[in-house]
């Protein structure tokens, strides 16, 4: 599958997203959102897709959305361009499958915030966040504000986007924006490592639990734990559930269907 500006790589289950418009640090204008919008609605169509990878070519993961392109819209503009999107990196964040952002490089902006939507972030020690929006006189537009403060807390995110500091891999790690710092010449195999231990997994109880956390986390909790019980049931009515409590009492390894 090639898209304008984005590679899809697609085996044993595991698909690798690498956007590569590296001439701007792989920034975001409207043709990679474009691909990007395209590459997850199509992957969402493989029935044995298990996780997806999303990274950058050469040095930076993304350095944001396209500044060029930004520079000249009037209000209308901007507002359709940033609820574009944010719809594009809600898509991503519900995505059914885990997606693992391995963040090679620069994650700035738009960057950062497409990190953020997805499932966890595994970073390069080369790689650097930040939210520098404010360096050009505007807000984040693709979730920045939100995914960044309910990730890191408020008054972290609040210092992240005042002074719009970007930080390096290992303080990412301290304030939980990312999850792991691996050396840059092992993040992909490590990627690949945990891609390859969910893909062995019930994938309808992987999904259930992305959901689950995904929806609960917005609501108050009883009614989350009414939506858990809810998707508890439903796995009772899988092959894989069947299959996983069998093979537990049969002292072997399940093989699940993803049914
Ligand atoms: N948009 C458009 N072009 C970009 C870009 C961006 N976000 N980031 C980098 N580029 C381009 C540069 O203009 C440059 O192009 P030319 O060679 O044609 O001049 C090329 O990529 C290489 O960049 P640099 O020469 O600047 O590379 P560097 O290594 O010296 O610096 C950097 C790297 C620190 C990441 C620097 O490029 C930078 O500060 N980029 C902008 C980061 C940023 O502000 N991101 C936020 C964007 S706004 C946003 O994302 C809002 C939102 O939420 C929707």
């Amino acid at each position: 599958m090639d898209y304008q500006f984005i590679k899809v790589e697609l085996s044993d289950g595991i698909a690798i997203v690498t956007i590569d418009r590296q001439e701007a640090l792989n920034a975001l204008n409207s043709e990679v959102l474009s691909s990007l919008h395209k590459v997850f609605y199509e992957l969402a169509k493989e029935s044995n897709l298990k996780a997806v990878i999303l990274t950058g070519a050469g040095k930076s993961f993304v350095a944001g959305a396209d500044i060029k392109e930004m520079t000249d819209y009037n209000p209308v503009q901007a507002r359709a361009f940033s609820l574009r999107g944010q719809s594009i990196f809600n898509q991503i964040e519900d995505f059914p499958k885990p997606v693992i952002a391995a963040v090679n490089g620069f994650a700035l902006g738009g960057g950062c915030e497409l990190a953020m939507s997805c499932d966890f972030r595994i970073a390069s020690d080369k790689a650097k966040l930040g939210q520098p929006e404010v360096n050009l006189g505007v807000t984040p537009g693709f979730g920045g504000t939100q995914r960044l403060a309910r990730l890191v807390g408020r008054s972290i995110a609040k210092y992240l986007l005042f002074t719009g500091e970007i930080i390096k891999a290992d303080r990412a790690l301290q304030i939980g924006l990312v999850d792991e710092v691996i050396e840059a010449e092992k993040l992909m195999e490590r990627c690949m490592e945990i891609a390859k231990i969910i893909a062995k997994k019930g994938s309808i109880s992987v999904s259930y639990c992305k959901r689950a956390i995904n929806k609960g986390i917005e609501i108050d909790l009883n009614t989350a734990l009414g939506y858990e019980a809810e998707l508890f049931a439903e796995t009772f009515a899988t092959f894989d559930q069947k299959e996983g409590m069998k093979a537990f009492a049969e002292k072997r390894e399940a093989q699940f269907k993803g049914e």
